[in-house]
């Protein structure tokens, strides 16, 4: 059967501060979907949090792009910033639903959207992966690396059915542009556009051979859609695994490397991506440091069987280990670059009003030198 797997994150207001997602609201969540469990819009359906955003994993036979699904996301959302963060007076409540009213699809209006259609296999494992304090271009190493790298995943070189390689759709968030490139055939091209995170984002990955989808992301950028800061976008994506996709082990082993992202504290600072189980999906230090997680599930006539929690493991201690490590180097450089990103990144947080508010003391520099000495 075909079933359509959709991820839809929201930071509706959270708890301390930009932490955690309070209690309240997930109960008020799940009845919402419960709702629309027993109504048939939707098949199943898990709800968790990354950090402060909450996650709506729903499982459907609407296809991409639903209106019946994204409004019950939609509104799921609403009711959970009016029924808790309203409520309990939870921080930034409501902020993320940039929209003022729902207009047919979630796509401008803020929350986050992983989605696809697909033929349901005789077995079927996918990982979802959730991250907060980040944005969707922290998604490309990880994803080139499941796809594209034969020292990440030997499926590339060792399974036929993967031998020919995967075309990774890349989106220019910016131009609202889509590119279609080949691995392995163009991989420098590929690695010359998704080393620029903030503009280049893999939107999907697709099997060469018969076009079947591997991977998709969440693409949107708040920044670009409200033109001014209103906190990272916290993306999501979701893998399918196993029999000419990526072994789960070759999924999550790109995780085991805390790459540096850009989104820590303000959305202004990079740090090191820490994979974690849910028991530690929360920020803490420096509201972070940007943290994912990882539910695998089995699909079974469109059930979610499952969730195992992935980076729930002592196989991933190292890595945390070592993301604390990079996390304290990282603080030690204070305000400055790298450690803070860059001006063009910059342009989108409060930091522009300072900018501003400066701009008429500033003097050419000769005249100023002259007049000094
Ligand atoms: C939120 C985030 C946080 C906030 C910071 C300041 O996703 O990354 O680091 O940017 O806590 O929040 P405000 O400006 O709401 O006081
Ligand atoms: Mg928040
Ligand atoms: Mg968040």
């Amino acid at each position: 059967m075909k079933v359509t797997l959709s991820v839809i994150k929201a930071d509706v207001g959270s708890f301390v501060g930009h932490h955690t997602v309070h209690p309240l609201q997930f109960e008020v969540a799940k009845s919402c979907l419960q709702r629309a469990k027993d109504e048939g819009t939707i098949i199943d359906s898990y709800i968790t949090n990354a950090g402060d955003d909450l996650e709506l994993i729903m499982t459907h036979q609407k296809g991409v792009g639903d209106e019946s699904v994204h409004k019950l996301a939609w509104d799921t959302f609403m009711e959970v910033t009016e029924k808790a963060s309203k409520k309990l007076k939870l921080y930034a409540a409501g902020q993320d639903l940039l929209a003022t009213a729902f207009s047919g699809n979630l796509k401008g209006m803020g929350p986050g959207v992983a989605e696809a259609e697909f033929e349901e296999r005789i077995s079927e494992p996918i990982v979802i992966f959730m991250a907060d304090k980040t944005e969707p271009g922290a998604w490309n190493p990880p994803l080139y690396r499941m796809f594209a790298d034969p020292y990440c995943t030997p499926g590339l070189v060792i399974d036929q059915s993967m031998h020919d390689g995967f075309t990774f759709r890349i989106m220019d968030v910016e131009q609202d542009k889509i590119v279609d490139l080949n691995a392995p055939d163009e991989i420098y091209d590929i690695l010359a556009l998704i080393g620029t995170p903030g503009r280049y984002v893999i939107h999907s990955i697709l099997r060469r051979v018969d076009g079947a989808l591997g991977a998709t992301a969440s693409t949107s950028r708040l920044s670009l859609m409200a033109g001014k800061y209103v906190g990272k976008d916290d993306p999501v994506c979701f893998v399918r695994a196993q029999h000419g996709f990526p072994a789960v082990g070759e999924i999550l082993e790109p995780f085991s490397f805390p790459h540096l992202v850009a989104g820590w504290m303000r959305g202004s600072h990079n740090g090191p991506l820490m994979p974690v189980g849910i028991k530690d999906s929360r920020c803490t230090r420096f509201d972070g440091p940007p943290r994912v997680v990882a539910l695998g599930f089995q699909l079974n006539d469109g059930q979610l069987v499952g969730p195992g929690d992935m980076f729930e493991d002592v196989a991933f201690d190292r890595s945390r280990a070592q993301a604390s490590e990079i996390a304290e180097y990282m603080r030690r450089n204070g305000p400055f670059m790298p450690a803070r990103l860059g001006p063009e990144e910059m342009e989108y947080t409060t930091l522009h009003d300072i900018l501003d508010k400066l701009k008429d003391r500033f003097h050419p520099a000769t005249e100023t030198i002259q007049s000094t000495t």
